[in-house]
């Protein structure tokens, strides 16, 4: 497996190619882990917006990615960062169709939406962290119950 439980993997997110890149490695993993193709696809979706705020709005950072074990069943961690001006008003941000620049104004809002977990933490002059996880469903019958 590329990552093993508990480690976290650093990706840059400086360029489009990077961002390709973390899209490739998250479905990788998500894949290895057992996530099924519709969540695979939710996950990498949601990261890639978020990479991409990294990237756009943020001046570049990188993504962390974890893999989890809660006892019960495995998940995927995926923290964008980066040091850049932040986010004056969250709750604005979070709001479809608010952008401050080109943008269609969905991926924040849109991302929260495509996975379980969802935290953001911004400081204006500061930076911003994302951070999504997602768990792979239980099988329905687990261990032969
Ligand atoms: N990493 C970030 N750093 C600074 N501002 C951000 C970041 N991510 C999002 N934002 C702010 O939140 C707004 C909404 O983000 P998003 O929903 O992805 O829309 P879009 O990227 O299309 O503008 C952005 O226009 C920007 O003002
Ligand atoms: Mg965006």
């Amino acid at each position: 497996m590329q990552a093993r439980l508990g480690l976290t993997t650093r990706i840059p997110i400086g360029s489009g190619a990077d961002l390709a890149g973390a899209r490739r490695r998250i479905r990788q993993i998500a894949n290895e882990l057992g996530f099924n193709l519709i969540q695979q696809t939710k996950l990498v979706t949601a990261a890639s917006e978020l990479a991409r705020n990294t990237l756009v709005h943020g001046g570049g950072g990188h993504m962390d990615m974890t893999v989890l074990d809660d006892g019960r069943t495995r998940g995927l961690r995926l923290s964008c960062v980066d040091e850049g001006p932040g986010i004056q008003d969250i709750d604005l941000a979070m709001t479809d169709g608010y952008t401050t620049g080109q943008g269609l104004g969905l991926g924040l809002n849109g991302a929260r939406r495509l996975v379980q977990e969802f935290t953001l933490d911004s400081r204006p002059g500061q930076g911003t962290t994302v951070t999504i996880t997602d768990w792979v469903s239980a099988p329905p019958f687990p261990h032969g119950e």
